[in-house]
């Protein structure tokens, strides 16, 4: 089915919508989407010509977020197709998505927010400020530019989401429940930006439960059960059901209803949508950032908004503060002295020093990715690349993990409760930290990237410090477990953190040769633990941290693909 559209002479006033090229065609033919088991979306077809501000309705569960991310292309069907201008969805520039969450981080200013997400979507070189500024002409937004995201009004920030998507001129803009949430005059506010935008020539599609949604919209869609009841002008809508308002469609809907019969395409295009383009400028072409730009523009994403979020920022640097403090109640000074060693408190201690170690790393890392899944999905949707982005959580979390780790040695050797070692010895014991706090943050991210939301991060932190805490070989030498724990301790990072301190530290040498009848016995029950050259437990360390990262990766581009 084909839509021929005429281009009218360019009005003198370029108001709102004068950027879009045109819009996008949308052809959906018998589409259809299984989920959970059964099929969500079952065999929908339908049209939209450009410039038409379309409106999915029907009831929760209908289908109608489904639908609207198959005809973006954020999805795709399992039997059917979605065609755009007549082809295959080119994923992009040309298309714009907001979803019911927010695309945007809270910590931010809103200019500031729309800065970055400029420079990350749009061509190497371009001016961001101009862009920046007319986004927020164009969204009313000029007085927040300063506001940090999170303080403002839920229209707002909804329009801030949009302001992302418009940086880059889609030709289509899908938007899903844009005006939930929203009291009625800022509901009206925000349709009447969507029809500026039709009018501009893009072509709309947003879900909606609000009757009065339908009113602002050239084509309604009504989905009833993953099929489609109806697909028409909102001045017919209720004929069709024969019914006498919207409320009443609703009511209709999960009782038996007309299905199917009409589609969008048999819709006469009204005067408004097909004729009212204005003058277009062409998106901003020319080569978008590659890996290293995206990495570099993240890290300094991810360091702003470290920087203003204070709490995090307090939490991150008091609790290492806390365990040190523990550590100086529970542990006397002295216990690496040869002249009266407590070789059980060595034991101790080289252990939660490295349990600290693992600990803050993964706690860093643990909810580094699942807090902004909404944000990585649409980013990577435009261009983002999972590999920059892992790595740009690393470039600014390992920097303050070496602080933390630094400050744990100096101050538990300051208050002696470390061996009377030279700075070859703290070296390597700072060395051994910093790769073990590295490996466990790589298990923070990948814990992060795994799960759907901080509660479930926060769930799966004892069981990722538990197996950590039995098997390292602290509360039972490796060669006193079971062979199930031997072989289960080969695969935890603190193992060979544990083993390696003990190495640098020389414990060995104090069991056998210091003052305390309890040193021989224990060598003899940790065997040759310690023995082991440092290169071999810091290459080990070093294999979890790529092994890891490489994963998280993985899962980074398996969780945020259609
Ligand atoms: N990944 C999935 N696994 C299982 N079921 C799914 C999945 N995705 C969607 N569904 C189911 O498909 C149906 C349609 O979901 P969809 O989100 O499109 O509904 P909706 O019309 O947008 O509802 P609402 O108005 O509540 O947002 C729902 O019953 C939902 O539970
Ligand atoms: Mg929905």
């Amino acid at each position: 089915m084909t839509h021929t559209t005429t281009q009218a002479p360019a009005p003198a006033d370029a108001g709102p919508g004068a950027w879009s090229p045109g819009g996008v065609r949308i052809e959906v033919t018998e589409v259809s989407r299984a989920a959970g088991g059964r099929r969500v979306l079952d065999g929908v077809t339908l049209s939209v010509r450009p410039g038409q501000v379309v409106v999915i309705v029907g009831l929760s569960g209908a289908g109608k977020t489904t639908l609207l991310s198959l005809m973006a292309g954020f999805t795709t069907p399992s039997e059917g197709e979605v065609r755009h201008d007549g082809g295959p969805i080119a994923a992009g520039a040309s298309v714009g998505y907001v979803p019911q969450d927010d695309i945007v981080h809270r910590e931010l200013p809103l200019a500031r927010t729309l800065a970055y997400a400029a420079r990350l979507r749009l061509p190497v070189g371009t001016e961001i400020e101009p862009v920046v500024a007319k986004v927020l002409a164009e969204l009313d937004l000029e007085r927040c530019a300063g506001t940090r995201i999170g303080a403002l009004s839920g229209g707002e920030r909804k329009r801030a989401s949009i302001g992302t998507e418009l940086l880059t001129r889609p030709r289509a803009f899908f938007l899903d429940e844009p005006t939930s949430g929203l009291d009625p005059a800022t509901a009206a506010e925000l349709m009447g930006t969507l029809r500026d935008l039709a009018d501009g020539g893009a072509t709309v599609v947003l879900t909606s439960h609000s009757p009065s949604d339908v009113r602002h919209c050239d084509t309604v869609i009504v989905l009833n059960a993953g099929r489609l009841a109806y697909a028409g002008p909102p001045e017919e809508v209720c004929a069709h059901f024969g019914v006498f308002s919207m409320e009443e469609v609703y009511l209709r809907l999960g009782g038996a209803v007309p299905d199917g019969d009409r589609t969008a395409d048999a819709v006469p295009c009204t005067e408004r949508a097909c004729d009212g383009r204005r003058p277009q400028a062409p998106p901003p072409a020319g080569r978008h950032p590659g890996v290293f730009r995206q990495w570099a523009l993240l890290s300094r994403r991810n360091l702003d908004i470290l920087r203003r979020n204070r709490l995090t920022l307090a939490i991150l640097a008091g609790s290492p503060l806390m365990v040190l403090g523990m550590f100086a109640l529970l542990f006397r000074p002295g216990a690496f002295d040869p002249a009266d060693p407590s070789p059980s408190a060595t034991v101790q201690i080289l252990f939660w020093i490295a349990f600290g170690g693992f600990f803050f790393g993964l706690t860093y890392g643990l909810l580094q990715i699942c807090t902004e899944l909404p944000v990585l999905r649409r980013e990577r949707f435009v261009g983002l690349k999972a590999g920059p982005y892992v790595l740009a959580k690393v470039t600014v979390l390992l920097p303050l993990l070496l602080v933390v780790d630094a400050a744990m040695l100096a101050v538990l050797g300051a208050l002696d409760r470390l061996p009377d070692g030279d700075a070859v010895m703290y070296a390597e014991l700072f060395t051994t930290l910093v790769l073990s706090s590295a490996a466990a943050l790589a298990l923070g991210l990948l814990v992060s990237a795994s799960v759907s939301d901080p509660s479930q991060a926060a769930l799966a932190l004892p069981m990722a410090c538990f197996p950590q805490v039995l098997f390292v070989g602290a509360i039972l030498p490796v060669p006193l477990m079971a062979t199930g724990g031997q072989v289960m301790s080969l695969a935890l990072s603190n193992r060979w953190a544990f083993e390696a301190l003990g190495h640098s530290a020389q414990v060995e040498r104090l069991w056998a040769e210091g003052a305390s009848p309890l040193g021989p016995p224990l060598l003899m029950s940790y065997g040759d633990s310690f023995a082991r050259p440092l290169v071999v437990d810091w290459a080990l360390l070093g294999l979890f941290t790529v092994g890891l990262l490489l994963i998280t990766r993985f899962t980074v581009a398996r969780r945020s693909a259609a």
